[in-house]
């Protein structure tokens, strides 16, 4: 039977030595009808997931490779709100345990100083009868990079990547960071529960790099736009401006401040 708890998240803690990817974990055991906020970690992974099919770098004990099971009351189109809970609860925990000053870079990359330290990757199952969608679960996929050296990169990196412990020249705590993280996650998603996305989409815009600012947007092989950076929407969506005033929806694609 499926458990349907109050959105306490951590309810439920899975700590595996090694694993093939916690998203993967995660998605087989709430596909077993494993509870909302059962909470999937592991040392390291051997097949870490990025996001458009990329490898997220994992190597044992280094790092947090976290991944969170909801069940909330949404349409599968809203689901892509809730990687952006994950994007601010993991800016507090690195402000709160470090403090360091953490930025978003839409969708959801969170930087320091220019350089990645954390990933989110959300996976979702819906079903639809045709009339009606609804979402079975979502998996709320986090790796925050606390202890890995720099040698522990790999050498092909597209984007510069780094740590807490290469930024702030402190070992980090993986029980506290996880602590922390969890809390402000467990806060948000009451908040967005009761109020919807509203208030983390503020939040998120307050900590985004791009405020304001132009910036260029590579979009799979298509011609790069360019234009000011304009916040998201309500289904957050990134919102470019143009010199005419007209406001571009933008779905997938990389951004790049100038
Ligand atoms: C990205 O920036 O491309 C997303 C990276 C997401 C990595 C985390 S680590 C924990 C969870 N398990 C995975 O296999 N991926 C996510």
């Amino acid at each position: 039977s499926v458990q349907l708890n109050s959105g306490l998240i951590g309810t439920r803690l899975v700590n595996l030595a090694t694993t093939t990817s916690t998203n993967f974990e995660a998605f087989r055991l709430a596909e077993e009808g494993a509870g909302e906020g059962t909470v999937v970690t592991a040392e390291e992974q051997s097949k870490g997931k990025g996001r458009l099919g990329r490898i997220w770098s994992s190597p044992p004990g280094a790092n947090l490779y976290c991944s969170v099971i909801l069940r909330p009351r949404i349409k599968p189109f809203e689901a892509p709100q809730l990687t952006f809970l994950s994007a601010v609860a993991t800016a507090r925990a690195i402000e709160q345990t470090t403090g360091l000053k953490p930025e978003i870079k839409w969708p959801n990359d969170v930087l320091i100083d220019g350089k990645k330290v954390a990933g989110l990757l959300n996976e979702m199952s819906a079903e639809t009868d045709g009339i009606n969608d609804g979402i079975n679960f979502v998996i709320l996929g986090i790796g925050v990079n606390l202890n890995m050296t720099a040698d522990q990169f790999p050498g092909d990196l597209r984007h510069p990547a780094t740590s807490l412990l290469i930024e702030g020249g402190a070992k980090i705590s993986r029980a506290r960071f996880t602590a922390f993280l969890l809390n402000e996650l467990d806060r948000l998603y009451a908040g967005f529960l009761d109020h919807g996305f509203v208030q983390v989409r503020r939040e998120w815009q307050e900590r985004c790099n791009a405020n304001g600012r132009e910036v260029v947007v590579s979009n799979h092989g298509r011609d790069d736009i360019r234009g000011l950076f304009a916040g998201i929407d309500g289904d957050g969506a990134l919102l470019l401006r143009h010199p005419d005033g007209t406001v571009e929806r933008i779905l997938s694609g990389d951004v790049r401040v100038l």
